[in-house]
């Protein structure tokens, strides 16, 4: 009783101090938090120059390649012969995954590129929303990157559980015909305790968390929910370690994963950039980039592989962040640049250090399967890094004896980019839909079989077997690309060279947008 005497007694202070204090604290961290969101949601590169309406054209006819791939019902479709298809994706687990993209020239939904898709397409927009707002073409990234969150959403129904995949790649590739008319079973794949994918766990909080800042200013709800997602996938990849392709065997023939070290540094990256969480930051820096950070030694940015993409996210921290950052953490952060810049240098083709990976007309070159990824996901960096120092007015990187300037980045970038829209020895565009000459016979089901078709499941392979041109222009496709020796056989069972990705798409996307401007 006394104790609540005294209570009452003071209480009108306590109130006041508290309601003080409260204002105090909510002005501080709004003013905090406004100050974080300015700089962390990106559109930090503000370029004022003209657009550059070659480039903007074929900006927008890039996007396109997003629509071609919906599953689901579609809203507002603009592409003429796609409709609803995958309505009943997940059904059997009472699950809503009819959304998505397919992922290729097949019906497949792989969730581990697909993720990838939607992280890359987040980062475009981060750093180029401003310019694709000038194109009119920001809603239209946005809601591309929507529609493969909305799916990740209702792929992960609980804390611990993943569906990475919907339908069989065997019963999917047993059949030629298109989305609309699928009829084959579609089952679900999931990761989870037992069965354990740390890379595609964390490869989709990285898609989450990035796309979350995408959100922030639309849609804070949505965005929060992405977080949340976002942190509890994190929290399940890392406690649960494992390869999914060691999980999953099957999986192995089409996206095997080559570790998930990197995949979990990215997503950390990614969750320090949309939360500014030290522990995120604690967590790249200290023991586990030990383990997985391969410092000092570059490696191919791709769908697999998000080391350099890691260290480009990272630098932007060293040359960005007003942030004190403690001495330890900074240190390595510093090695994340470092490595950056090695990776860098090797692009430059009259650097000390440039690679030989790159045909004689300069494409960087890596593999037969799908080489134009390697190109785009290079120079995708290389723009980031050079406005990243065009931004911190940072003059020089330094390459072994040799100095450059953040325009050399920025034109490596464009020789690939030309190349890529027709600058090659095959004098052909490897965009569909751009320029006059470009791939007439792309292997994609949906493109090579007519409107009117009767054909199902078997019957249609007669539209692969077919030596008539595609139907149906397959918009905004980036295809594999050139051979070493720079040739490409336009051919619809050449899968190696002309098969076209989501993650090509959204790799070039990114490129493009960078360009769209002069900084
Ligand atoms: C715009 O892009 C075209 C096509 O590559 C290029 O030739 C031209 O120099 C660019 N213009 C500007 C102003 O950057
Ligand atoms: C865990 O995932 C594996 C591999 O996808 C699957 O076979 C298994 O049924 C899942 N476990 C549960 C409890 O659903
Ligand atoms: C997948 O990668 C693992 C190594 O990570 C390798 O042992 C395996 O042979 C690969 N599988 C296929 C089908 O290439
Ligand atoms: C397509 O060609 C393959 C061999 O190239 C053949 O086995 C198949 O019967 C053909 N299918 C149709 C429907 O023409
Ligand atoms: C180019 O390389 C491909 C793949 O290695 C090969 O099949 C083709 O014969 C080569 N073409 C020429 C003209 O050398
Ligand atoms: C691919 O198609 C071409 C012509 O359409 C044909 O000559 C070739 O044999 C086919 N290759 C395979 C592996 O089916």
């Amino acid at each position: 009783m006394e104790a609540e005497q005294s209570k009452s007694k003071g209480w009108c202070w306590w109130l006041l101090v508290m309601i003080i204090a409260a204002v105090v604290i909510t002005q501080t961290s709004l003013l905090l938090w406004r100050n974080f969101d300015k700089k962390d949601s990106g559109n930090f590169h503000q370029a004022h120059g003209p657009i550059n309406d070659t480039y903007a054209n074929a900006f927008s006819i890039a996007m396109q390649f997003f629509d071609v791939q919906k599953s689901g019902k579609l809203v507002n479709n603009k592409i003429a012969w796609r409709k609803d298809s995958g309505l009943e994706d997940g059904k059997e687990e009472k699950l809503d995954l009819s959304k998505g993209l397919y992922d290729a020239g097949d019906h497949m939904k792989f969730g581990f590129p697909m993720a990838f898709t939607a992280t890359i397409l987040s980062w475009a927009i981060l750093e180029y929303g401003q310019q694709m707002q000038r194109v009119k073409e920001l809603e239209h990234a946005q809601e591309s990157l929507k529609w493969i969150t909305d799916y990740l959403i209702n792929a992960h129904p609980s804390e611990n559980v993943l569906y990475i995949q919907v339908g069989d790649a065997m019963l999917d590739h047993d059949c030629w015909e298109r989305p609309e008319d699928m009829k084959e079973r579609r089952p679900l794949t999931q990761v989870n305790t037992s069965y354990p994918g740390t890379d595609v766990a964390a490869e989709t909080a990285a898609a989450m968390a990035s796309a979350s800042l995408v959100f922030k200013s639309i849609d804070s709800t949505y965005s929060q929910n992405l977080l949340k997602h976002a942190k509890e996938l994190f929290a399940f990849a890392d406690a649960f370690r494992g390869l999914y392709s060691k999980s999953i065997i099957r999986v192995q023939d089409y996206y095997n994963s080559s570790g998930y070290g990197d995949e979990l540094l990215w997503a950390a990256a990614w969750l320090y950039r949309a939360t500014g969480e030290e522990s995120f930051l604690s967590y790249v820096t200290k023991r586990n980039g030990d383990s997985f950070a391969n410092w000092g030694s570059p490696s191919w940015f791709s769908w697999d592989n998000k080391l350099a993409g890691t260290q480009v996210l990272l630098s932007r921290v060293s040359f960005l962040s007003s942030k004190a950052i403690p001495e330890e953490e900074n240190l390595n952060l510093q090695l994340y640049r470092k490595t950056a810049e090695i990776f860098l240098c090797s692009l430059l083709p009259d650097s000390p250090t440039a690679t030989s990976s790159r045909t004689r007309g300069g494409l960087i070159w890596v593999t037969e399967w799908d080489t134009n990824q390697y190109a785009m996901a290079s120079a995708f960096l290389a723009v980031i890094y050079s406005d990243y120092m065009f931004n911190s007015q940072t003059p020089t990187i330094y390459c072994s004896g040799k100095l450059y300037e953040p325009m050399d980045l920025r034109e490596f970038a464009i020789s690939q980019l030309e190349y890529v829209l027709g600058n090659n020895p095959m004098k052909m565009s490897y965009l569909v839909g751009y320029g006059n000459v470009f791939p007439q016979y792309v292997h994609h089901r949906g493109a090579s079989i007519p409107l009117n078709a009767k054909t199902g499941c078997k019957d249609g392979f007669k539209w692969l077997n077919s030596t008539d041109v595609n139907p149906n222009i397959v918009v905004g496709a980036l295809v594999g690309g050139p051979f070493l020796n720079e040739t490409y056989n336009d051919l619809r069972n050449n899968s190696k060279q002309g098969e076209p990705t989501t993650y090509n798409s959204a790799l070039l996307v990114g490129v493009l947008s960078g360009m769209l401007s002069t900084p």
